[in-house]
């Protein structure tokens, strides 16, 4: 049965932009990171300055990050239905059962059903990663703190030292880039899987904003 399909502007500007950002930033910040953990290049004279340029890229990246994941949060208010991260929070019987569901059907247990905005699932997911996010940033600015004193350091993650040790935060500093890279393997897969089983161009949708919906699955 062959569904018309309509072009939907889904993902605004702020939303691509940030996906992007992160992208870069979750590059710089894993190589940059595992180098400072485990430097991998050694210099062979006092002239080279490789885990000072690692660092400093890490902490440029750190910056870079840290606005990407304000602008997102800012955009969450003042975007689109599917800007918003009441999408993301499954925290309704009906959108705990579209987890299940969503569960099922990445199991090949039941048919999938097309959305316009985020899958439940995908929601929910997104949702734990900006929660990895939030602690990368706070224990990493917590490390930050240890040269940099002052107010705005603690704030933004020195206050973590009086809750954590410091080799504490730093190895889950260093743990959750790895479930960062994980996430990232499964969802690029979980979405090429989804467009070329749904035809909605959500591949594409990440970079364009736009997805192609069919009539009757306009209204999730
Ligand atoms: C996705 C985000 C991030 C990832 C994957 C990441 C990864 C890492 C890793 C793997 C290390 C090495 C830890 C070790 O010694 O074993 C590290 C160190 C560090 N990171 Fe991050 N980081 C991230 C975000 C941040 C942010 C937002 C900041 C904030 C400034 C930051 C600041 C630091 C600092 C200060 C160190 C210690 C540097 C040193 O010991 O010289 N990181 N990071
Ligand atoms: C470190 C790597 C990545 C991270 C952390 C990441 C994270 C995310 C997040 C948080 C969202 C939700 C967008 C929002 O509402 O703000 C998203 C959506 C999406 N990403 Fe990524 N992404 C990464 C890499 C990629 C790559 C390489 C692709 C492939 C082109 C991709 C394709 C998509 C698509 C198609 C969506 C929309 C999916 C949906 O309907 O939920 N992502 N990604």
């Amino acid at each position: 049965m062959k569904y018309e399909r309509g072009r939907v502007y889904t993902w605004e500007f702020p939303v691509r932009f940030t996906h992007w950002i992160n992208f870069l930033c979750v590059l710089a910040l894993s190589v940059t990171g595992y180098y400072v953990g485990r430097p991998f290049i050694h210099a062979y004279s006092s002239t080279q300055y490789i885990m000072g340029w690692m660092r400093f890229i890490h902490f440029v990246a750190a910056y870079a990050f840290l606005m990407s994941i304000i602008i997102r949060l800012y955009w969450s208010l003042v975007g689109n239905k599917h800007a918003c991260i009441c999408e993301w929070l499954p925290f309704t019987g009906e959108k705990l059962k579209r987890v299940a569901d969503d569960i099922k059907c990445y199991l090949f247990l039941s048919k999938s059903s097309c959305h316009v905005g985020h899958t439940a699932l995908g929601g929910l997911t997104y949702l734990l990663l900006f929660l990895v996010f939030l602690f990368e940033v706070f224990s990493g600015f917590a490390l930050y703190s240890v040269n940099h004193s002052g107010v705005i350091w603690a704030l933004l993650g020195g206050w973590l030292k009086s809750i954590m040790e410091l080799s504490t935060i730093r190895l889950y500093h260093h743990l959750f880039m790895y479930v960062i890279l994980v996430f990232a393997m499964v969802h690029v897969y979980i979405a090429w899987f989804s467009d070329s089983r749904d035809k909605t161009g959500l591949m594409g949708s990440i970079f364009t904003g736009y997805k192609f919906i069919a009539e009757k699955d306009m209204k999730q």
